[in-house]
């Protein structure tokens, strides 16, 4: 027998008010408003935006059961509509239809023989960005880290690129991300509206995509790097010997431009302020990097040796996970957990709410490295642990981010302390999760 299509009988999430919906709460305190969603006996609770309704679930197993099952709980509806509209179709917004083929042809670049490679570029880009530090002086260490992560990741698809086009590239992802952000959150009418920021939105995105098309065209005819772009040219997939279209290529570049440009340097940003108001953990870390580097720069061989340096990086991604809001649709009536959902509604899980759980982290709130102690990078808590996602949609670039966020923390606080002169750090409503208001002093530990 077929049951009703009916719209699941679900509590709302505390805090909703007439028209706006939790809007306002999650614009006045999204962190505040998911912790209380944390300690939740529900298993799912409703949230709404205006006239948009989405179930957030608040179980770990149930929040893993439904990533495991990515062709019903897919990524679908007008959500990831707008962002495909934007990226092209590439892997990290896809549908399942594409999906495995996709991952497939971009597997090899992400996996450990490119590591070292990647962590040379890391280097060079620190260089690169932090040469303009000045001993006790003031730095502005969320762009500067932003910097780092993008440019490295910016390398790393197109190894040639000039140091000007860099520099576009990497404010125009900015923009375009956020611009997104704010065009899946708000009604559509918004979008056309001819007001500076949709200005300065489209122009950014249309620049990237001209860059990405242009730069596929010029590999194609003169050849190129060893780099993302070539390898992409190259692929075939080995199951139906298909190769990429230039449109494809470029929509591939965009995708993990964005998926990896801001994540790392967002961690990054987290770490330099909880290291710096947890003076204990930081003379620990620093001890780390004296005994194991001495005087010389960390490569991707030191990372096994560096427990304690991964061990505060882990729980700096449990505190603060920068993909801290994502969603899924139902692409068939299904249940989960004790629910039934018909096809088309939208499902937000967050891996915030999900490390903020008591039931599943002592004390949640604390930052405390030792937690991880007999499991450096958490991979055993695989379903109350999951700043990279989980199942078949998990990040690609996890080897590659936690490589880049050790690595550069290494590298800066071997060199460098970093003195936070703001206690009261806030985070607003954007992707990914960002301190706001950080502001700090940059030390030299030695040169
Ligand atoms: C600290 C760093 C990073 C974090 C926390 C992170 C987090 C995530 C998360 C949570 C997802 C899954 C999203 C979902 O389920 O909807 C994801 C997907 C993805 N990430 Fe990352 N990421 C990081 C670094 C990177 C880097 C450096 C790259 C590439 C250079 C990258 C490329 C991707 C790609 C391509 C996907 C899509 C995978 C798929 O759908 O098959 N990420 N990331």
């Amino acid at each position: 027998m077929s049951r009703p299509l009916a719209e699941p009988a679900i509590t709302d999430a505390p805090g909703a008010v007439p028209v706006l919906g939790h809007l306002v709460s999650l614009i006045r305190n999204p962190l505040g408003f998911l912790r209380t969603l944390s300690h939740s006996t529900e298993e799912i609770v409703r949230i709404r935006i205006g006239p948009w309704k989405g179930y957030v679930v608040c179980d770990p197993d149930v929040t893993y059961h439904m990533l495991l099952d990515d062709s019903t709980f897919d990524k679908g509806g007008p959500i990831f509509k707008n962002m495909r509209e934007v990226l092209g179709n590439g892997v990290a917004v896809c549908p399942h239809s594409d999906h495995r083929r996709q991952r497939r042809m971009l597997q090899p670049v992400f996996g450990k023989s490119n590591h070292a490679r990647f962590a040379s570029v890391i280097g060079t880009e620190i260089d690169t960005v932090i040469s303009h530090w000045q001993n006790g002086l003031p730095v502005d260490i969320m762009s500067d880290m932003r910097d780092v992560s993008a440019r490295s990741v910016v390398r790393l698809m197109i190894s040639g690129l000039s140091d000007d086009a860099i520099v576009q590239a990497v404010k125009d992802v900015e923009v375009s991300m956020g611009g997104m952000f704010w065009r899946i959150l708000l009604p559509p009418p918004f979008d056309i509206l001819p007001i500076p920021g949709n200005i300065r939105y489209k122009n950014a995105s249309s620049r990237l995509r001209q860059l990405f098309r242009r730069t596929v065209g010029e590999y194609r005819m003169n050849g190129g790097e060893d780099d993302l772009v070539s390898y992409l040219i190259r692929a075939s997939d080995e199951e139906d010997g298909t190769t990429l279209s230039d449109e494809e290529i470029s929509a591939q570049i965009f995708t993990v431009f964005a998926a990896g440009a801001d994540t790392t340097g967002h961690t990054l940003g987290w770490a330099f302020h909880l290291l710096s108001q947890h003076p204990a953990v930081l003379k620990r870390v620093q001890a780390e990097l004296d005994a194991v580097l001495g005087d010389r720069l960390p490569t991707v061989e030191d990372l096994q040796e560096l427990t304690y340096t991964t061990q505060v990086v882990t729980e700096v991604m449990r505190l603060y996970p920068t993909a801290w809001f994502l969603t899924r649709t139902v692409m068939q009536d299904s249940s989960l957990g004790q629910h039934f959902f018909p096809a088309g509604t939208d499902i937000v899980f967050s891996p915030y709410l999900l490390h903020h759980r008591p039931d599943s982290h002592e004390d949640p709130e604390t930052f405390n490295p030792d937690r991880w102690e007999s499991d450096p990078q958490g991979q055993r808590h695989r379903i109350s642990m999951i700043p990279f996602g989980a199942g078949p949609r998990k990040c690609l670039g996890e080897g590659l981010g936690r490589v880049q966020s050790v690595l550069s923390l290494a590298t800066i606080l071997s060199k460098w302390e970093l003195k936070s002169e703001s206690d009261d750090i806030k985070s607003g409503l954007r992707l990914p999760l960002t301190p706001l208001g950080l502001s700090m002093r940059a030390f030299k530990r030695r040169s």
